[in-house]
């Protein structure tokens, strides 16, 4: 949530603070600013922000922003409305010195409070502009020594880039919580809050630790810790195609990222299905099979579309395991000062790894003494970190806000770890075998789904008409629908609600009307029967009908919409029954000419509470 990126080096600053603003606008895009500090015998700091995107900011800004250090930040708002004045950067009175900041300060309104009682004008409404008065008024000699001073005051999480009139020389970046990466070029520095700005430059970095900060100057960096003594922390090559961070020809990041899944289905599949004994291998958990056997119930954790994958996985877990398994918002999680049972395996499931919500999760259990495994994208991200072990999705880069791809990898991740805790208890080796040749199966199937986009999106207009629709699916159906409910509201902005099909006649069907359609979601299985009844239910009050289903399903003759899709194993149902429903939310926000990458109010990984 918010991007960073900072620069320092032989070039001029403010175009590739400008190109890798760009890069970073899923992560935040209400407004957008930077500072770069110009040359000159008396170096000041120049700031420009303002409330939109990186866009509109003005093509003649580098001409008019000269200077070979600056840093620069794309916004979603948390402190105060998106607008000129609560746009990043901020700066003290003076104007010398400008912060970044991601991340929350939770003490803002006192030291708020304490700068304006010091006779201090403060003139936005956000947490960060403290934290630019409290740097401007240190006297301390160097401004590392001022950025620590400033940070002791500070209750929150952080990942701050600071330049300073005084200090033209560096940049000096701090890291609590909101990950911060710097970026090893030749005798220039980089530093952002996600790869996706640095690739295009450099693929030589470091990730800045918790409790950490540096200074950059175009010669290297040095790490050190608040008390100033020094970390050791070289960098290192990072293996990604800078190539991947781009949209090609695609439309939008969304469209690219859906058509990728048979190859991403493929690569978290690779070198892991162990076929002679009919289950997976799955190096990453760290657990010997009498390890694997003593887990005695599983919890998954995770937020939003990850929380609903969590669901299907947990499912999956508990079918073919035949381990009690759930999942649960990792955002309510600690809340309730859950019980950590010894003998319980919990999972973190995250694309972004940087989720704030599940990584506090991960943390509570950590601190009751519970084992947590994390399944995650991002590699090196903070819950991969913080887990130790896991299973990573090899979904490559994800910048759609609308999660596609790496929900699909979730899911076959939670496939392999079913696989893996079935077969040391009462999963056959037929069984196993037969969920292997399920998921070999899978990357073409998904296809399948995909080569029928064009029908999908006949349906989906129709769909984006209607003001309310409802989603409906029975137990593996249930979490599918809720997915595609989430999906469907987050980018068309229409009212998408998620019911168990069953739960329909005890109360929303009073909702159920010629306007108000619903998308079932039927799997060829043992509730079948009971589905098609709900279905006759829906039909007798008018509901228009899309029911997504398999070949054969016999829907009694009812007018309905119908989408097939192809049946593998029933326990994999849910991922294939989830695809068409990400181009049914696509094709309609699409009609409804809304920007799809960038949905309003929202940004990709969430790292406030
Ligand atoms: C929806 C979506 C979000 C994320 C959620 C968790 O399309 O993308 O609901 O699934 O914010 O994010 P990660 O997986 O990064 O922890």
């Amino acid at each position: 949530m918010c991007g960073i990126v900072g620069y320092i080096g032989a070039q001029q600053a403010a175009p590739l603070i400008l190109e890798g603003l760009t890069r970073l606008e899923h992560r935040g895009y209400d407004s957008v600013g930077l500072a770069v500090v110009g040359a000159g015998r008396e170096p000041a700091v120049k700031v420009v922000k303002a409330a939109g995107r990186v866009r509109d900011l003005g093509s003649d800004l580098p001409k008019r922003f000269s200077g070979r250090s600056g840093i620069g930040h794309t916004r979603w708002a948390t402190h105060g409305p998106a607008n000129d004045v609560n746009a990043h950067p901020h700066t003290d009175e003076k104007g010398d010195v400008a912060v970044v900041h991601n991340g929350i300060i939770d003490n803002a309104a006192a030291l708020r409070a304490g700068l304006a009682d010091d006779g201090v004008t403060l003139t936005s409404d956000t947490d960060t502009e403290v934290l630019a008065h409290l740097i401007g008024r240190s006297v301390a000699e160097t401004l590392e020594e001022r950025v620590v001073e400033a940070l002791a005051a500070v209750e929150g999480t952080y990942g701050i880039a600071v330049v300073h009139a005084d200090f033209p020389d560096r940049i000096v970046v701090a890291r609590n919580g909101s990950p911060l990466i710097i970026g090893v070029g030749e005798k220039e520095m980089l530093v952002a809050s996600d790869l996706a700005a640095l690739v295009r430059h450099t693929t030589t970095v470091a990730h800045l630790a918790d409790g950490e900060i540096a200074t950059l100057t175009p010669a290297g960096f040095t790490t050190f810790r608040h008390d100033l003594t020094r970390v050791a922390r070289t960098a290192a090559e990072v293996d990604v195609d800078p190539t991947s961070y781009d949209a090609g020809d695609h439309e939008s990041f969304m469209r690219k990222e859906m058509l990728e899944q048979p190859a991403a289905a493929e690569r978290v599949l690779r070198g892991r299905l162990d076929e002679r004994f009919g289950t997976a291998h799955l190096g990453g958990l760290e657990m010997d099979p009498r390890e694997t056997r003593a887990v005695r119930r599983v919890k998954v954790l995770g937020c939003g579309s990850a929380y609903y994958v969590g669901q299907m996985g947990a499912s999956l877990i508990e079918e073919l395991a035949r381990i009690p398994a759930d999942a649960e918002a990792a955002s309510e999680f600690r809340y309730r000062n859950p019980v950590i049972e010894p003998d319980t395996l919990y999972v973190a499931v995250s694309q972004s790894g940087e989720t704030v919500d599940t990584l506090l999760a991960v943390q509570e259990i950590q601190r009751k003494g519970g084992r947590v495994i994390g399944l995650v994208n991002v590699v090196g991200s903070a819950i991969a970190r913080e887990c130790g072990a896991g299973i990573y999705l090899h979904a490559g880069p994800e910048v759609a806000v609308a999660s596609t791809k790496a929900l699909t990898n979730m899911f076959l991740g939670f496939s392999l770890l079913a696989l893996q805790l079935g077969r040391v208890r009462d999963l056959s080796v037929a069984d196993g075998r037969r969920l292997i040749a399920g998921l070999q199966a899978l990357p073409a199937a998904v296809e399948e789904v995909l080569a029928q986009e064009d029908a999908l999106a006949a349906v989906a207009q129709r769909l984006a008409e209607a003001e309310s629709l409802f989603f409906v699916g029975r137990v593996r159906g249930f979490p599918v629908a809720r997915e595609g409910a989430q999906k469907f509201k987050e980018i068309s902005y229409r009212h998408a609600e998620a019911y168990q099909t069953s739960e329909l006649k005890h109360g929303p069907l009073a909702l159920i009307s010629e306007e108000v359609p619903t998308v079932a979601v039927v799997p060829d299985d043992e509730l079948t029967e009971r589905n098609v009844a709900a279905l006759h239910e829906i039909a007798a009050r008018k509901g228009p009908l899309v029911v997504v289903t398999h070949p054969g399903v016999d829907l009694g003759g009812l007018d309905v919409v119908r989408i097939d899709v192809p049946h593998l194993e029933r326990e994999l149902d849910p991922i294939l029954l989830t695809i068409p429903l990400q181009l049914l939310a696509y094709h309609a926000a699409k009609h409804l000419g809304h920007d799809i990458d960038k949905p309003r109010n929202l940004a990709k990984s969430v790292t406030v509470e």
